[in-house]
């Protein structure tokens, strides 16, 4: 089937409306969704041809028995907030790359915030040049915004997104102890469970526009559970108890997403509340930890963010460094191993 577009407000009506154990008359939906009982009718079989199982009793009406695990633009609709239920919401049941479509509707002028979602992707890309393996049940979205934004303060972007992610899982699982692995990880117990690709289209001075890139382990067991060299283990969110739908996932982390970067079209970042945000989210603050960035490796203790957003390392002498890219990993006994000395494999087994 092919992708489906952004959702009309009669279709997130119609999904509200439909409930387990809950039959509805056709006439009764027609009227309460302002269309002909046969565009209620057309909606439904739209549904069925989704997965959505419906049943029709003669004089009971509709009744949904199950609907598909699958983060459709009204699934997504209705799991976000009034203010932001109008999102458009393309989904794809299998795409290249999200943050492809997301850039090509962005260069045809698509609006800031339009989101782009896959059960699966076939060229799903992560940093320096690593693949994504995006298999069909996790969650892989990217979020078009248009920010009144310098290029060198980019990554407040990654950042952002890296504390949505944080909030929208410790919201439902506040004992899963997601934190923000600096710059743009979210891992849970040591291990990976999301990661993020901002991409930009910019000149020197602005940026015209970012596309936010997010992947989300959801089911994880397939996934090797070895860690990519200098990498983590992946984690999914059914491994840490989350239980609801991927869409659910998926609107807790774009009202998340937009509150941190004051809407999807900021003509300024709120960036202070959001750097001491994700202050607090930090994962290892206060460990041993080697970090290694374009200009080489530095050990020392992550003693926390700067208020641009920079990764502060305390170093023996106790010497504070200031460093805006890299890799962090723990040197804790314990800990994960550290980075791998013949350099990053091109493959992380993550999504
Ligand atoms: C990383 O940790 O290396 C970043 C991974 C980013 C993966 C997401 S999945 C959705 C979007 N589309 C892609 O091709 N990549 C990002």
């Amino acid at each position: 089937m092919s992708a489906s577009t952004a959702p009309s407000a009669p279709m997130v009506a119609l999904r509200r409306a439909l409930q387990p154990g809950r039959p509805i008359s056709g006439q009764s939906l027609a009227r309460s969704l302002g269309v002909s009982r046969t565009a209620v009718w057309k909606m439904l079989e739209d549904l069925r041809a989704w997965g959505y199982r419906i049943d029709a009793a003669p004089r009971r009406g509709y009744r949904l028995v199950s609907a598909p695990d699958l983060p459709l633009p009204w699934e997504v609709a209705m799991a976000l907030p009034p203010s932001l239920a109008g999102l458009p919401v393309h989904f794809f049941p299998v795409v290249g790359s999200t943050n492809d479509e997301a850039r090509r509707l962005a260069e045809a002028g698509g609006p800031a915030g339009t989101v782009v979602v896959a059960d699966r992707q076939t060229s799903g890309r992560g940093r320096r040049g690593r693949t994504w393996v995006s298999p069909p049940g996790g969650l892989y979205f990217s979020v078009l915004v248009r920010p009144q934004l310098e290029p060198r303060h980019v990554s407040l972007l990654s950042l952002a997104s890296a504390v949505a992610v944080t909030r929208a899982v410790q919201s439902a699982l506040p004992g899963a102890g997601a934190r923000v692995k600096w710059p743009n990880d979210v891992i849970a117990g040591g291990r990976k469970l999301a990661g993020i690709l901002a991409e930009l289209s910019a000149d020197q001075e602005t940026v015209r526009f970012a596309v936010i890139g997010i992947g989300i382990n959801v089911e994880t067991p397939e996934l090797d559970p070895a860690p990519a060299a200098g990498g983590l283990p992946p984690i999914g969110l059914r491994q840490l108890g989350w239980t609801q739908p991927r869409a659910e996932v998926l609107g807790r982390v774009l009202a998340a997403l937009h509150r941190l970067l004051g809407g999807f079209e900021p003509r300024q970042l709120p960036a202070a509340a959001l750097v001491a945000e994700a202050s607090s989210l930090l994962a290892w603050k206060g460990e041993e930890v080697e970090v290694q960035t374009p200009s080489g490796s530095w050990r020392g203790r992550l003693a926390g963010l700067a208020g641009d957003g920079a990764l502060v390392l305390e170093r023996a002498g106790g010497v504070r460094q200031r460093l805006y890219a890299g890799d962090v990993t723990l040197r804790e006994a314990g800990g994960p191993p550290p980075t791998d000395p013949g350099g990053p494999r091109s493959i992380e087994r993550g999504g």
